[in-house]
């Protein structure tokens, strides 16, 4: 299906101002109250009945409406859309006492109780029957409402519970498996069952990964990652075809592009949405949150295949849910919504409206504090609908990117596999700390899935892709050969889609193209490093590389590998493939970055250090967005009119520290300042994707 619906038309071609909306906290007086400060604040769109069902339907079959339709007619009185859930996120305690065969079992067999919340098994038919009984009503009762702008399916599909192990669920998985491979020859072929005694005789053998005393098959714990993924799907496009049936409402889920979630493989999700909805908390446990949020915005965009996206979720302040929350210092929340606009949403929303004041999130942060509206949070609220005001014109624009960065939630799922090398190198670590190397360097990057067309951008980064298709291998390569330029990162096309492995040299599927080959891993103890040839560090990964026609650009500098090539350079075809066969310290990563996108004709900013700059255009007008993590004024050099203070600028803007300045300027042309922006002085402009 294709994605038709204009995240901007959800707000009458606003940009999207919102949050989730949770009044059965609240006596209808404060839904007055809430509304009035909703219109104070500019919101145009609120995501409501959520976690509705106890509500909705609090005995079996005996529905209550009354409240639903109070919120959503004075939500529509006052020109507030509705971003509508399904309400089946979360079950009522009576169906999980009426059915406790819903309820998830964890690998070790255990059940997980009621209590919290999404406690049930994705591939319960008495879950999925309650959960479409609801949707039914929901959907007849609110298909047609003025209020009504898109639905909502569930809530992060997948949030909680996305593996379950119980007998339902391997009855399931059978089923899954018997369409992969037809006959059970083909399934012990692809799982290696020849290997510890695992091979089946009959289909009802075959188990989900449960808890094993050694490590589980890998094969099998890879094909339950996918079968998990589509469980979930599958839930999703049966509440789909009911709301398509009923309400002519565009229908979407939110996402979570983060960093601790990766059960979901959203490439296979993305195409079944009618615009790509995330969700994005800042994430204090990783080295550069900042960075990261980047990074979840360009994947959402990737996603959304260019497209507008629509940020569902994030929060103005402080989560609960890890383990010191962070709340955000003086503009920083303006710069966190703002770095995602630059990336491409058309919409910012919150979770949520009003903080709780009882209930496990009350000490998650609102749009409206427990301070109330005497408060910074509210100031601060208040600023950013008065922003997203100035920066209307914005909507539909899409963001440019000579960069691309492949990235795969089935290879997260092989590469961090049990029982490899080393379980110091996490995928998402790597695909971070490349990413982050294009941050600092200012270079912006679209997030594509393997297999991608590549012919739009001048350099291809390839992050720890350790399982790789055939198809995609050839696509990179043919890349390559056809002129592009690549960066593939250690213990990449090391298996094929069935975790087995390439043989004759390491890094299998792109020996060729990379022009080396590798005998052995020498993974490095974390407390151990290793001195490069540029003075710089290699830690947790080396590797025993022969050149076989590529060319050594760093070696180690002592060592067991002394000498031997650490990061390679390989002519191909017409391009040129680069390779790293270690960790390496991030000045080395962003220097050997900043040098394969220069060598492959990237146009690369003049940033001052702090200062992030991304450009949307479209309909003959560029946008400069300039956001400044610095405590310092940033200067940079570009001409316009700045929209946050409305301000004219002949040849440079001012950006005050930690502040955000968005600038308009006519399309930019060859003339454009070399060194001003990412999209100055295109020579081939067919190349720069959009
Ligand atoms: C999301 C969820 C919200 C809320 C939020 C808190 O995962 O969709 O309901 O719990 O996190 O950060």
């Amino acid at each position: 299906m294709a994605r038709s619906t204009a995240v901007a038309g959800l707000a009458d071609g606003r940009l999207v101002f919102g949050c989730d909306y949770n009044p059965e906290q609240w006596h209808p007086e404060v839904w007055v109250e809430d509304v009035r400060l909703m219109k104070e604040a500019g919101v145009n769109l609120v995501a409501v009945n959520i976690f509705g069902w106890a509500e909705l339907e609090p005995t079996p079959g005996a529905y209550s409406f009354d409240r639903l339709d109070a919120v959503l007619d004075l939500l529509a009185e006052q020109g507030i859309g509705v971003n509508l859930g399904t309400g089946t996120s979360s079950t009522p305690a009576w169906l999980t006492t009426l059915h406790p065969e819903v309820l998830p079992q964890a690998a070790d067999g255990t059940r997980r109780w009621p209590g919290g919340r999404q406690a049930w098994c994705p591939s319960s038919p008495v879950y999925r029957e309650h959960a479409l009984r609801l949707v039914e009503q929901v959907a007849t009762r609110y298909g047609g409402h003025p209020a009504l702008r898109i639905w909502h399916v569930s809530n992060e599909l997948g949030c909680h519970n996305a593996l379950c192990y119980c007998e339902v669920s391997a009855d399931a998985f059978r089923a899954w498996l018997r369409t992969r491979y037809g006959t059970l020859d083909e399934l012990n072929n692809a799982w290696g069952t020849a290997f510890w005694s695992q091979r089946y005789s009959a289909w009802d053998q075959i188990l989900p990964p449960r808890l094993t005393l050694s490590a589980t098959n890998p094969t099998q714990t890879l094909d339950y990652q996918r079968f998990s993924s589509d469980e979930l799907l599958a839930h999703y496009t049966a509440e789909e075809a009911i709301l398509r049936r009923l309400s002519a409402a565009p229908v979407t889920t939110n996402f979570m592009v983060s960093a601790h979630i990766r059960n979901q493989d959203y490439w296979s999700w993305a195409p079944h949405m009618d615009l790509i909805a995330n969700d994005h908390y800042l994430d204090h446990r990783l080295d550069s949150p900042t960075s990261e949020l980047a990074f979840a915005a360009d994947a959402s965009r990737g996603l959304a295949q260019g497209a507008p996206w629509l940020l569902m979720e994030h929060s103005t302040g402080a989560v609960n849910w890890q383990p010191r929350n962070i709340a955000k210092i003086p503009g920083e929340m303006l710069r966190n919504s703002l770095a995602h606009l630059a990336r491409g949403a058309d919409g910012l929303c919150f979770f949520q409206w009003r903080a709780s004041l009882q209930g496990s999130e009350k000490f998650h942060s609102a749009m409206l504090p427990h301070a109330g509206i005497d408060s910074q949070n509210w100031r601060d609220v208040l600023e950013l609908g008065s922003s997203l005001h100035r920066l209307a014109e914005v909507a539909g624009t899409r963001v440019q990117a000579e960069v691309a960065l492949v990235f795969s939630w089935e290879a997260w799922w092989a590469h961090d596999q049990e029982s490899h090398p080393s379980s110091d190198v996490r995928y998402l670590d790597q695909v971070h700390a490349a990413y982050r190397a294009l941050w600092d360097a200012g270079i912006t990057v679209n997030v594509v899935a393997p297999g991608a067309d590549l012919t739009a951008y001048r350099l291809v980064v390839v992050p720890g892709l350790y399982l790789v298709r055939d198809t995609d291998a050839a696509a990179l390569a043919a890349y390559v050969a056809g002129g592009g330029h690549a960066l593939v990162t250690f213990f990449s096309g090391i298996v094929d889609e069935n975790e087995r492995v390439r043989p004759g040299g390491y890094p299998g599927a792109f020996r060729d193209l990379l022009g080396i080959r590798s005998e052995e891993f020498f993974p490095l103890h974390p407390r151990d490093s290793l001195t490069l040839s540029n003075g710089g560090t290699a830690t947790l990964w080396s590797e025993a590389l022969r050149l076989e026609g590529a060319e050594a650009v760093l070696t180690y500098d002592g060592g067991h590998l002394a000498g031997g090539p650490a990061v390679t350079r390989h002519g191909f075809g017409e391009g040129r493939a680069w390779y790293t066969g270690t960790v390496l310290d991030p000045a080395t990563l962003k220097g050997l970055l900043t040098t394969a996108a220069a060598e492959a004709g990237v146009v690369l900013p003049d940033v001052q250090e702090g200062l992030e700059v991304i450009v949307r255009s479209g309909n003959g007008r560029t946008y400069v967005f300039l956001i400044n993590h610095s405590s310092e004024d940033r200067k940079y050099r570009v001409a316009g009119t700045e929209l946050m203070t409305a301000e004219a600028s002949d040849n440079a803007v001012v950006v005050p520290a930690g502040a955000v300045r968005v600038v308009r300027t006519p399309a930019m042309t060859a003339d454009f300042p070399k060194n001003d922006g990412p999209v100055g002085d295109r020579k081939d402009a067919h190349r720069v994707s959009n």
